[in-house]
């Protein structure tokens, strides 16, 4: 049976629920931690986003951040972390560019659920040697929260892999663990953290691993995020904001012209959907005078694509990534 959410928990709606909240976790995490060290891998999400501000609150720089780039994160997501964490939060962050060695290793592989263990298992092999590396450490945080407990079958626990070794399990630091999506948003908020970062939408764990269907390439994964981050700019302009929306870049080509001469690129597929839970959602109306804003500016400025579509399908049947 999974912990239960304490009855004397109330909702945290108002920004001086949230003030109490964090008062109350700072005082929380000092007693349980003292002057010991904590380890946290910061993905940039909401999630670690928050529960990393709390932190940083209680116990500065012995709260240790480790970022890894991948390489299938969005466009300007590290460069995000390092300017609101470091120079702005003054946190002790390690960031660890990890790009060459993931795409190396999913270099011709095309089955998405080996992808998906490849990128799990090298996160948590780059996420060891980092721990490794550090002196005295004797906790790990993480950005745990409920329906991460209560859904312990959910989505997050499906898809993804891993775990430390066991001379590695240190004690959990999970001071979100109780609270749902929109009250981690709001103490996110009181925190200071941008709005970028507080109202991000859900990525999943494998990123764009999961958008660059089949063997990922990187000249088609640097389209697939230039691309991303127009449909992003563009579709987050609607209200309201969609649930998920993004780009995808399949594994496809078709034939394009340009000055009389016949040349081969990849579509660009728009989705954007909306949803409760994630188990049933409905492709969302995208204006089309959006959508041909949208086809324009990617046509115009990324390289290798000849065609934009519009995925209108909804779950079932169609899951929500390509992959
Ligand atoms: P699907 O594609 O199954 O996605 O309809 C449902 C929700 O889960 C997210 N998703 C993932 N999240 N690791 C994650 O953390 C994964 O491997 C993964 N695959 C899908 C997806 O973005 C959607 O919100």
């Amino acid at each position: 049976m999974s912990e239960l959410r304490p009855e004397t928990l109330k909702r945290i709606e108002t920004t001086e629920a949230a003030e109490a909240f964090i008062a109350e976790q700072v005082e929380e995490i000092r007693k349980q931690v003292g002057d010991k060290k904590v380890l946290l891998a910061l993905s940039g999400g909401v999630d670690s986003s928050v529960c990393a501000a709390l932190l940083i609150k209680a116990i500065g720089q012995n709260l240790v951040c480790v970022h890894v780039n991948h390489g299938l994160l969005r466009k300007g997501e590290p460069e995000q972390v390092i300017e609101v964490f470091r120079n702005q939060m003054n946190a002790n962050l390690v960031y660890v560019d990890a790009v060459d060695r993931f795409l190396d290793k999913l270099a011709g592989v095309t089955d998405p659920e080996t992808k998906r263990k490849i990128i799990g298992g090298e996160f948590i092999r780059v996420f060891e040697e980092e721990a490794r590396k550090q002196e005295g450490i004797e906790f790990l945080a993480q950005g745990t929260i409920y329906p991460d407990i209560l859904e312990s079958d959910g989505v997050k626990a499906h898809h993804n892999v891993g775990g430390l070794p066991d001379d590695l399990q240190f004690e959990l630091v999970e001071p979100v663990k109780f609270l749902y999506k929109d009250e981690v948003r709001v103490v996110g908020k009181t925190l200071g953290l941008p709005d970028t970062m507080v109202y991000r939408q859900p990525f999943p764990g494998p990123g764009l691993g999961v958008r660059c269907t089949g063997a990922i390439t990187r000249d088609r994964l640097e389209a697939l995020r230039e691309a991303d981050a127009i449909v992003r700019e563009e579709i987050g302009k609607l209200d309201p904001v969609p649930w998920q929306y993004f780009a995808v870049v399949p594994d496809i080509q078709s034939t394009g012209i340009k000055d009389s001469k016949r040349y081969m690129g990849w579509p660009v597929i728009i989705r954007a959907i909306t949803t409760v839970d994630a188990v049933t959602a409905k492709s969302v109306e995208i204006p089309f005078e959006m959508l041909c804003r949208i086809r324009d500016r990617i046509i115009e400025t990324v390289p290798g694509v000849n065609r934009v579509l519009w995925d209108i399908s909804n779950k079932p049947v169609s899951t929500i990534e390509w992959e």
